[in-house]
């Protein structure tokens, strides 16, 4: 039968896999009367080193190098395999989602391109995710031949520099973690490749923050996966600069950090969502095109060539960063809506003083700036304030009780003929009448379908755990499902 030969591999591997989980299990599964000839010593070495082959090896090495096949250990085993190979596809699939944010003191220009360490902190509002997020299926499997990942419906390519920092960064510590507890196997799959399945429920690249949620989203559930806890902004933010604030809800700053190693340019809540409630927030979309300049080349030109960036960095933002979180904390809307609006211009006027010049906001951005400055001149106090990222797209803040009647504004001087029925997304919005003096101070001529629909949201939580195993993105194949 060739027990003997197994028997000696037995005595030698058995030192290696001593404290392995699987071996109880196992252990339960052989019949005692199969193994008379051996102590039970020596049948828990058997068990010992089945799990170490199938762990480090595979199960086609292992039985090519045994004669264990005419054994009722192998009808045993084999009925194992199966077993834990279902359960595998279980316990290594894991949903997340996680949100938007949008930066009211804005980050703008990189010390370190490959770490990702800006040149001034910024801090943001994470947007809720019911009406902005992104989800993300990560499975591992021991059959998946190559890392692979699927953005919105399409493969992409995984070995795109970014996305090697995350996956790296996530099993380094995966890894680190198991060496401090004194994992001798790969319960995490750490040797195992990785599927990846991502959806946006809005327009990627529209300036609407997609790689902030999307980097924020692929970090925690990678980390999910292989069992990493702790502080993640540090490898979100090697995936793209602003994910780092999606991984808080809430109100977030991104503290810049001084260390080459960027250490300390970390994440940190300055409040939770559940602080500032009546605060509303709109995002109006002016267009859901590609932006002409993406945020990583525009800045590093503006790094290169705008000495105003430099003074904001040096000379403004340190202040307003202060101020910002004050207001915040004292829920003091004039200021932080004044703060917000400011920064917001003078990160477009960096952006007009690099050269070439970038121009992000268009003619319908400047009229919706000219509509929330009319509005709160009429009102003589400051009701709205508006930001823009790297993207003709306005964010508004207002509040709770402004709310209503700032949405019948815009639905007014921006009528939709073509988006009527659809014009608003999310959280519902009372009807409001709006007074002829209010028009007439804004006083603009109506300018249909330059506005393409509005979502109406709030403050939200950070990243979540989808339980929920039918809503994952991935079969049961790894394979993304063919409703995406
Ligand atoms: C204008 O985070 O997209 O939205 O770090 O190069 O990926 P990379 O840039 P990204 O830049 C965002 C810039 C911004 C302002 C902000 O969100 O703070």
């Amino acid at each position: 039968m060739g027990l003997p030969r197994f028997h000696t591999s037995v005595v030698r591997c058995a030192s290696l896999a001593v404290d392995h989980w699987l071996v109880f299990d196992w252990f339960k599964l052989i019949p005692h009367d199969c193994y008379k000839p051996i102590t039970n010593d020596q049948r828990r070495g058997y068990m010992l080193v089945l799990a170490t082959f199938v762990d480090l090896y595979n199960i086609g090495y292992f039985v090519s190098t045994t004669n264990i096949k005419d054994t009722r250990l192998w009808y045993n085993f084999k009925q194992l395999w199966s077993n834990r190979t279902m359960s595998d596809d279980k316990s290594n699939m894991v949903t997340c989602t996680a949100p938007v944010n949008i930066a009211v003191i804005k980050y703008w220009g990189k010390r370190n391109e490959e770490l990702i360490l800006p040149i001034n902190s910024s801090l943001s509002v994470t947007l809720h995710q019911d009406q902005l997020k992104t989800t993300t299926t990560v499975a591992t499997n021991r059959s998946f031949e190559e890392d692979r990942i699927w953005l919105n419906g399409k493969e992409e390519d995984i070995s795109h520099p970014r996305l090697q920092s995350c996956l790296r960064e996530i099993r380094r510590l995966a890894r680190k973690r198991r060496n401090d507890t004194h994992q001798s196997f790969d319960v995490a799959g750490l040797s195992q490749k990785v599927h990846i399945c991502s959806i946006n429920n809005f327009p990627t690249a529209a300036g609407l923050a997609s790689s902030a949620a999307g980097f924020a989203c692929l970090v925690y559930t990678l980390a999910r996966v292989f069992g990493v806890e702790g502080e993640l902004s540090a490898i979100a933010r090697q995936g793209s600069g602003s994910a780092c604030r999606s991984m808080y809800g809430g109100f977030v700053q991104w503290i810049q950090g001084e260390r080459d190693d960027g250490k300390d340019s970390l994440a940190q809540q300055v409040e939770p969502e559940s602080h500032w409630p009546e605060l509303r927030i709109l995002v109006l979309v002016v267009s859901a095109d590609r932006k002409p300049i993406g945020s990583t080349s525009g800045m590093q030109t503006s790094v290169k060539t705008s000495a105003l960036l430099k003074h904001r960095a040096e000379g403004v933002v340190p202040k307003r960063m202060g101020d910002m979180i004050e207001a915040v904390c004292q829920k003091d809307f004039t200021t932080f809506a004044e703060l917000t609006m400011k920064d917001s211009n003078q990160f477009h006027a960096t952006c007009l003083d690099t050269y070439p010049p970038i121009f992000y906001l268009n003619s319908v951005s400047q009229q919706i700036i000219n509509v929330v400055h009319r509005y709160n001149r009429h009102y003589g106090e400051t009701r709205v304030a508006y930001t823009f990222d790297a993207g003709p797209n306005a964010v508004i803040f207002t509040l709770e009780q402004h709310f209503s009647e700032f949405v019948q504004v815009v639905q007014h001087f921006f009528p939709s003929e073509i988006n009527g029925g659809k014009f608003i997304k999310g959280l519902p919005v009372d009807d409001a009448n709006l007074s002829e003096g209010l028009k007439q101070d804004i006083g603009l001529e109506p300018m249909p379908d330059r506005i393409s629909y509005i979502i109406s949201t709030k403050a939200g939580p950070g990243p979540c755990v989808v339980e929920d195993h039918s809503q994952h993105l991935l079969g049961s194949d790894g394979m993304p499902k063919k409703i995406l």
